[in-house]
């Protein structure tokens, strides 16, 4: 089995270095293969997500990716984010799930990944008006819905379906779309709520939610704020699931220039995002409840340990 590593930018390389290190305890027999992405590989080919990089993502089991970006690229035409939005579109990773956990409070966000306002159509008119456009087709709606329903069924069985419906016409379409699957998932109890009275109640009912339902940039808006709410973004791992083909794992955070070179970003996304991969990518469940539980013993032993080494030299004595 082939996993594709794309360390990434920033703090990237420095805690994909630790998940390295646990996952060739939990499973030495894994191929691991490095390729080029993100701000480096733009100063090195041009080009954020070079040809060869993309076929080996296709062509693996898995893809681990650390966090990319760079203040380098903020205003240049070629940015790294700009290849990963590519790559999650050609793996057609439609279904970016984003768990939170800590206490009692229990949150799968399940966010739609290659669509909406990321993916509709952009430009500038003539008069110097600049559009992005939230663009959806009923049958995107459809796959990401029965995805949250599935993933319900196995959880506590309730949906929370996020939209803008009093306001855009892409919302009115994925509520009528999503009541439409929700028919064939009676178990299954579902509310639909509008954006911006769900970034209250997360806030003020954060452990009333169990699965949230939502558009692109509504899910990477809400992933934030229910990392914020149990543990920190530093804790939020991420799983991109197509129907077939590989899956693309990666933490919720990104490079965080303001700490990358120092040694001190935390680990645990991408240690979690690891053991993601373990389970939903390579059908592992059993190796990734072992780095699973590792990492969360050693966070209750260390919490925030000061160096990055140091949570991964725990993890990896949790593991021996
Ligand atoms: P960020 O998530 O990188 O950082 C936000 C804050 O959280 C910063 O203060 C940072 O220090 C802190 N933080 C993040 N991860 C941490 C960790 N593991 N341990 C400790 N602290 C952590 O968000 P940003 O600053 O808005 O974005 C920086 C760059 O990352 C941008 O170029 C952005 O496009 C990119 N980004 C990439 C991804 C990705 O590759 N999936 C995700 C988000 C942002
Ligand atoms: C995330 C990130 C990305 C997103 C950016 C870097 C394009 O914020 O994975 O949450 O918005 O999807
Ligand atoms: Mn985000």
């Amino acid at each position: 089995m082939t996993v594709v590593v794309l360390p990434g930018d920033g703090i990237g390389p420095e805690v994909m270095r630790e998940a390295l290190r646990a996952l060739e305890r939990v499973a030495p027999e894994l191929e691991l293969e490095e390729h080029a992405f993100g701000a480096q590989a733009i100063r090195d080919t041009g080009d954020s997500l070079p040809d060869e990089t993309l076929a080996a993502c296709k062509a693996s089991e898995a893809v681990l990716k650390g966090p990319i970006g760079d203040p380098e690229f903020d205003a240049a035409e070629v940015r790294p984010e700009q290849g990963m939005l590519r790559l999650r579109a050609e793996l057609d990773v439609y279904a970016n799930l984003r768990p939170s956990e800590h206490g009692h409070v229990n949150i799968l966000i399940v966010r739609e990944l290659v669509g909406g306002l990321y993916f509709g159509a952009k430009g500038v008119r003539e008069d110097g008006t600049v559009f992005d456009t939230m663009e959806y087709h009923p049958d995107q709606v459809e796959r990401i819905a029965r995805r949250a329903f599935e993933l319900a069924r196995g959880r506590r069985k309730r949906v929370v379906s996020v939209d803008k419906a009093n306001v855009l016409e892409t919302s009115r379409m994925w509520r009528r779309v999503v009541t439409e699957v929700a028919a064939d998932y009676g178990d299954v109890d579902l509310e639909h709520m509008l954006v911006d009275n769900a970034a209250m109640q997360f806030v003020l009912e954060t452990d009333g939610f169990d699965v949230v339902l939502t558009e692109n940039m509504f899910g990477d808006i809400l992933s934030d704020l229910a990392a914020s709410l149990t543990g920190g973004i530093g804790l939020a791992p991420s799983a991109s699931l197509s129907d077939s083909g590989p899956g693309l794992f990666e933490p919720v955070h990104g490079s965080a220039p303001d700490i990358a070179g120092k040694g001190v970003a935390n680990p645990m996304a991408m240690m979690l995002s690891t053991a993601l991969m373990l389970e939903h990518g390579l059908g592992r469940a059993d190796e990734a409840e072992r780095l699973r539980t590792a990492v969360w013993n050693t966070y209750w032993e260390l919490r925030d340990p000061e160096r990055t080494s140091a949570f991964g030299d725990a993890v990896l004595k949790e593991l021996s």
